[in-house]
């Protein structure tokens, strides 16, 4: 499988749709690999396991971010959108970043976080010395609270975490967030804001950056009338698309449109994927070529491991993309859920907040299962066309760190819900690289979540070069899609057993995932790639396996 590496095609610089079929690598950079020991993910860590990622044969990497930030939102809460955090690195290590991962024919796509600055943001802090009125707070959501003093929030508003939307600055005055109290919503109505961002994405384009995950994409704009909607009546309202006061304006097209100006301004072209929570049918216009060109499809976080279900979505999911005249996109994991490893180790139906609230007890996991089904999946996904975004640690079969003691939390869900939902630190805790040694191989000092002592066992240097290991079946897999991937098409094969599904890409690649619980006869072809142990002439359930038509394989 060797030379399948060495031969790996760097993609030429000229190339405008790399995208289209990338598998990307979701790197949380305080929580990847650390240099210096401070406990802390940074940028020359991630630079020293680039041969990983080269050797792993992702397309591209997208890197949560890394600016300087207080951290009540894991990094999501940006001080300064044109710096690099202290503690993960500088612009140079930065620099050096993009040259080592161009080099090894990686690309790089960097968080964006348009919906809101950090509280310690210069224009938030300018905004609450200037007071009631100011034109500083206009770059911001300020409103009077109600009553005679401005004592009662504007509205009973829930942030996203829990707890109210609106914060209090003591001067009568609140400020939306709808998030974290530590991040408040910039006003997108306000000039400053939007030659703000555009001088953002400028200056990550001009140092190197292939992309762009736009974190919310889908809040920004926002329409709040001089009376506001309770939160009750907002739900009830049954609004038709766009009408909503934050979430899904039709006029936050009008940014994304001004941002393309600026992607199409470079060549190739920068890119960009939209974080948008909404309907599939809205999901167009973020991935429309005149926005922002790909749009998430978070489909299959929800999706029960389940042939059915699992057509249904990819069927809607290439008619969704091929209309926006972008393509799909598959995410099985990311920063903000439970891994696949863990949530298909669940009976279907599991509310997994209870679950990590019962330290990953109630009900015990099937560990073994999830992992063969998360194998499984993962397989079915690469074998799609689109793109595949993968999160880092996956390679390795992790699961969930569902019993993380409550003391050692980060996420403000767990403050904000009150001790209701432990939150998403399980499956941000620092990746173990060895088995032996400080922090699994992390770094030379601690890790800023604690590691369990399981660790040990996945690591990735017990399964580097094991026949079997999840992190060989990932290069495999990777490998072999790389060869096989051509055009954006897909035919399925019907009349397949119950609980199989099946479908056939050009060039001669079929791809077979047996989800129900009896074994199915293993169809013609060579096997190139299997998520688990084939029998002889039969794939066993919760399998996925790939083969390569002899008729269509290219003469040597
Ligand atoms: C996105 C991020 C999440 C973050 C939130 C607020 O959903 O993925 O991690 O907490 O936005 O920025």
């Amino acid at each position: 499988m060797s030379h399948l590496l060495e031969e790996r095609p760097t993609a030429p610089a000229t190339d405008a749709t790399w995208w289209r079929q990338a598998v990307v690598y979701q790197v949380y950079p305080r929580s990847f690999a650390d240099s210096d020991g401070d406990g802390i993910g940074d940028l020359p860590g991630i630079t020293a396991r680039v041969p990983h990622l080269r050797r792993l044969g992702v397309d591209a990497v997208w890197l949560s971010p890394f600016y300087p930030s207080a951290l009540a939102d894991g990094g999501y809460d940006v001080d300064d959108h044109r710096a690099v955090d202290p503690r993960i690195g500088t612009l140079a290590q930065f620099d050096d970043l993009v040259t080592a991962l161009h080099a090894a024919g990686i690309r790089l796509v960097v968080d964006i976080v348009p919906n809101h600055s950090s509280d310690r943001h210069r224009w938030f802090q300018a905004a609450l010395a200037a007071g009631p009125g100011s034109p500083e707070r206009e770059r911001y959501v300020f409103r009077r609270g109600l009553g005679v003093d401005g004592e009662r929030p504007p509205s009973d508003w829930t942030s996203v975490f829990g707890g109210p939307a609106w914060e209090p600055v003591g001067d009568g005055d609140w400020y939306l967030h709808l998030f974290a109290p530590e991040q408040p919503d910039w006003n997108w109505d306000h000039p400053d804001v939007r030659a703000d961002h555009l001088e953002t994405l400028r200056f990550w384009a001009d140092r190197g950056v292939d992309g762009f995950r736009i974190d919310v994409a889908n809040a920004l704009t926002k329409h709040l009338p001089a009376t506001l909607p309770s939160a009750e009546e907002l739900r009830a309202a049954d609004l038709p698309d766009g009408a909503h006061p934050y979430f899904d304006r039709d006029e936050v097209h009008e940014v994304y449109a001004a941002w393309r100006e600026v992607f199409d301004s470079y060549d190739p072209p920068r890119t960009a994927v939209a974080e948008a929570w909404v309907p599939a049918h809205r999901r167009a216009r973020y991935a429309s070529p005149l926005g922002l060109g790909q749009a998430f499809n978070f489909d299959l976080l929800l999706a029960r491991f389940d042939a059915a279900t699992y057509r249904t979505v990819v069927e809607e999911n290439l008619r969704f993309a091929r209309d926006a005249e972008s393509s799909s996109t598959w995410v099985l994991s990311n920063h903000d859920v439970v891994r696949h490893a863990s949530r298909f180790a669940l009976p279907p139906g599991t509310d997994e907040k209870a679950w990590l609230l019962s330290d990953g007890h109630d009900p015990e996991p099937d560990v073994a299962g999830g992992l063969r089904r998360a194998r499984a999946a993962t397989a079915f996904v690469l074998a799609l066309p689109g793109s595949a975004y993968l999160y880092q640690g996956e390679e390795l079969g992790l699961p969930e760190v569902a019993d993380l003691a409550r003391a050692d939390l980060q996420d403000p869900t767990w403050l904000r819900s009150g001790g209701t939902e432990k939150g998403r630190d399980g499956c941000r805790v620092p990746l173990p690289w060895s088995a032996e040694g400080p922090s699994h191989g992390f770094g030379p000092g601690g890790s800023h979540l604690p590691q369990p002592s399981w660790f040990a066992d996945v690591a990735a240097d017990r399964q580097d070069g094991t026949p079997g290991s999840t992190l060989e079946f990932y290069r495999t897999a990777l490998a072999v899609r790389r060869r096989l991937q051509t055009v954006e098409e897909l035919s399925w094969v019907e009349g397949t057993p119950e609980g199989v599904v099946q479908f056939t890409r050009p060039g001669g690649w079929t791809c077979l995932t047996n989800f129900g619980p009896d074994p199915v006869p293993l169809p013609a072809g060579q096997v190139v790639l299997c998520s688990g142990e084939l029998g002889s002439d039969l794939v066993p359930a919760d399998t996925t396996v790939w083969l390569e038509d002899e008729a269509g394989r290219p003469s040597a």
